[in-house]
């Protein structure tokens, strides 16, 4: 039994197989709606989400599979102090696969270590988001048409955002990625990162606090919200909050071809005149997310279908 924790955790040849996978039911959806038949997904949310749980659920129902769960550690037994240990024990009694976003880095890990049924990670704290990261390639692969040799700027919260963590670990095992981390000095990826994924891979990439510098480099931009819920300090927050906010004629330094980001939700990071340019895919790239996890569940599963 395979679990997603980290995107690591898929090799290469098993993410290109994944994607593959995912155009293949993003073209012809028809032909997978019954594969999970009698299956079941479980949703384990101790933390708010719209994306990612909807996405969840409405992939395994287009599989023909069914749905249960929790949407926030409130309306659950973790009130009354239960472990994430225990519950995946019981969880793993009802459901087939599960899908756990919670407050804590590692809880999902910890969950796999204790469960009889596939354990994905749908974001721990301000570590990892795997299954965006799989949504982010699949829209930059369909969108792009491939993955290597693109340069691609992270803006924003890139100290707590999770997204951007996950994406950077999938893309430096691309040839030629180059990044520019456009953020204020207080929401710098963290070092860990910096020394054990960019330094180690040698990979080329620039810091910078210049969003109108960085942009004619960008062959994708992407776009991250400021996170009030991982600052300790609301002071903070609010200083940092508005530092980066991407608007029309910003949006007219860059090329033609770059693609806008951004995992969602969005607050003031990219002023609503943006959607309407051909250059904004986020809401694409949320719709990308259905069929990538559909993928995701089919192979965890184990299931396939001939063509
Ligand atoms: N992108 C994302 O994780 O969104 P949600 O928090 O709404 O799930």
């Amino acid at each position: 039994m395979k679990h997603l924790i980290s995107p690591l955790d898929l090799s290469p040849d098993e993410l290109s197989d994944l994607l593959s996978l995912a155009e293949k039911i993003y073209a012809s959806p028809e032909k997978y709606s019954h594969c999970c038949n009698g299956k079941k997904l479980a949703t384990l949310f101790y933390e708010p989400s719209t994306r990612t749980r909807l996405s969840f659920e409405a992939a395994m129902l287009n599989l023909g599979g069914s749905v249960l769960g929790f949407s926030s550690a409130d309306s659950s037994s973790a009130a009354k102090g239960e472990s994430v240990a225990d519950t995946i024990r019981v969880i793993s009694c009802y459901a087939d696969i599960c899908a756990m976003r919670h407050p804590k880095e590692g809880a999902p890990l910890v969950a796999s270590m204790h469960s009889s049924i596939p354990v994905i990670n749908a974001g721990d704290g301000g570590h990892n988001h795997p299954t965006q990261t799989l949504t982010d390639l699949l829209t930059i692969k369909s969108l792009k048409g491939h993955l290597d040799g693109l340069t691609i700027g992270f803006c924003g919260d890139l100290k707590f955002g999770r997204t951007v963590h996950s994406l950077i670990n999938a893309m430096v095992r691309y040839p030629n990625t180059r990044f520019v981390l456009i953020s204020p000095d207080e929401l710098r990826i963290p070092a860990y990162l910096r020394e054990e994924t960019l330094d180690a891979n040698h990979i080329p990439y620039e810091e910078t606090r210049n969003l109108e510098a960085a942009l004619p480099k960008l062959d994708i931009l992407y776009m991250t919200r400021v996170q009030k819920e991982r600052f300790f300090n609301e002071e903070d927050y609010i200083r940092l909050k508005d530092t980066f906010i991407l608007d029309k004629k910003k949006l007219s330094l860059a090329r033609e071809d770059m693609l806008i980001l951004h995992p969602l939700p969005r607050v003031n990071e990219i002023a609503t005149e943006v959607d309407e340019d051909p250059r904004a895919v986020y809401f694409k790239q949320a719709n990308f997310g259905v069929y990538v996890r559909m993928a995701l569940i089919m192979t965890l599963l184990g299931i396939t279908v001939e063509n």
